[in-house]
């Protein structure tokens, strides 16, 4: 039996990778833990308060609870990152490394921590940037990313440590916000159409970039988990891939349920950042290795995003 434990936890991905592992192995068995208190979603389990720069805290919680897994999600994403790059490598690299020695020096098994698209930048190929290709990032965020990869394949070579990660690209889900990342647009995006407000969009309209659904995420994760060692070829991080659109084709998605829905174009300095990652990933060998295959297009996307975010508004007025 595992027991596994979650930093980040209430982030966009942590609030609901770890509803879905609570779901999977026990309320009891997934420790989720942030430096922030614990969001509504994560009160129904254990939760201790950590900052991953404080390796005798992390040890402390390691030993407490017998954690033999760790989904290492704490991090500061892209456009927050510009704000305060020491501060951001910091978070991004030392929190990364107390988890890789604290799992040498324990009995962790099973390491999942997640990349990003943002490894990519303005000398990579942009259409299908493949697996293996020119990696020169230029924002702190990419670079913690691109130098958190190459820790993780050292630490699985060097101390045999099952490390396992994801490029993941924007992630788009209606139970959590994301935050400082330059993919939220098209989160908000969704919010605003639902409550009939206007949007202005901090990306040009063409801008386009990879885009995953949160339950594609979920289940690439834990699939990727799930997979035999024998069949993990990457060390690194996977690219992986569900699909990519610009904001003037979100806006026309949602246009097809809500018509009178706006949006008007102010791009800020995310736009920059943007540009110098992806159009589209090429995921062959997540999809060689392991079976990954995205479920969500946009269209599928956009039905289920107005659906749930319309029920939730509707649940939240009061009688
Ligand atoms: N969604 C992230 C960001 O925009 C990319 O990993 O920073």
């Amino acid at each position: 039996m595992e027991t596994i434990l979650v930093t980040g936890a209430c982030g966009q991905l942590g609030t609901e990778l770890t509803e879905e592992l609570r779901i999977r192995r026990g309320t009891e068995r997934v420790i989720a833990t942030d430096i922030n208190p614990p969001n509504e979603a994560l009160k129904n389990g254990p939760f201790e308060t950590l900052d991953v720069l404080d390796r005798s805290q992390l040890m402390e919680i390691i030993h407490k609870h017998n954690i033999t897994r760790i989904y290492h999600l704490a991090a500061i994403l892209s456009a927050a990152g510009e704000k305060h790059p020491i501060r951001t490598w910091d978070i991004n690299m030392e929190g990364l490394l107390n988890v890789l020695e604290a799992a040498r020096e324990s009995n962790i098994k099973r390491i999942f921590w997640p990349s990003s698209i943002a490894v990519f930048g303005p000398t990579t190929p942009s259409v299908n940037t493949p697996q293996r290709t020119v990696m020169e990032p230029d924002t702190i965020y990419g670079i913690s990313k691109l130098a958190g990869e190459r820790w993780c394949e050292y630490y699985n070579i060097r101390y045999g440590l099952d490390v396992r990660s994801v490029r993941y690209p924007g992630l788009i889900g209606w139970k959590s916000l994301p935050g400082g990342g330059t993919t939220d647009y098209a989160v908000e995006i969704y919010h605003k159409a639902v409550e009939n407000e206007p949007f202005s969009c901090f990306l040009k309209s063409d801008t386009c970039l990879p885009m995953m659904y949160m339950s594609d995420a979920i289940r690439a994760t834990i699939e990727l988990l799930q997979a035999p060692p024998e069949k993990i070829s990457v060390r690194s991080s996977y690219n992986l891939s569900g699909m990519s659109f610009t904001p003037e084709e979100i806006a026309a998605s949602i246009k097809q349920t809500i018509p009178e829905f706006n949006i008007e174009y102010a791009p800020d300095e995310r736009q920059k950042i943007a540009d110098n990652w992806p159009d589209s990933i090429d995921d062959s060998q997540a999809r060689d290795d392991w079976g990954w295959k995205p479920e969500f297009d946009l269209k599928k996307m956009t039905k289920e995003m107005i659906e749930r975010l319309s029920e939730k508004n509707q649940a939240a007025v009061p009688e």
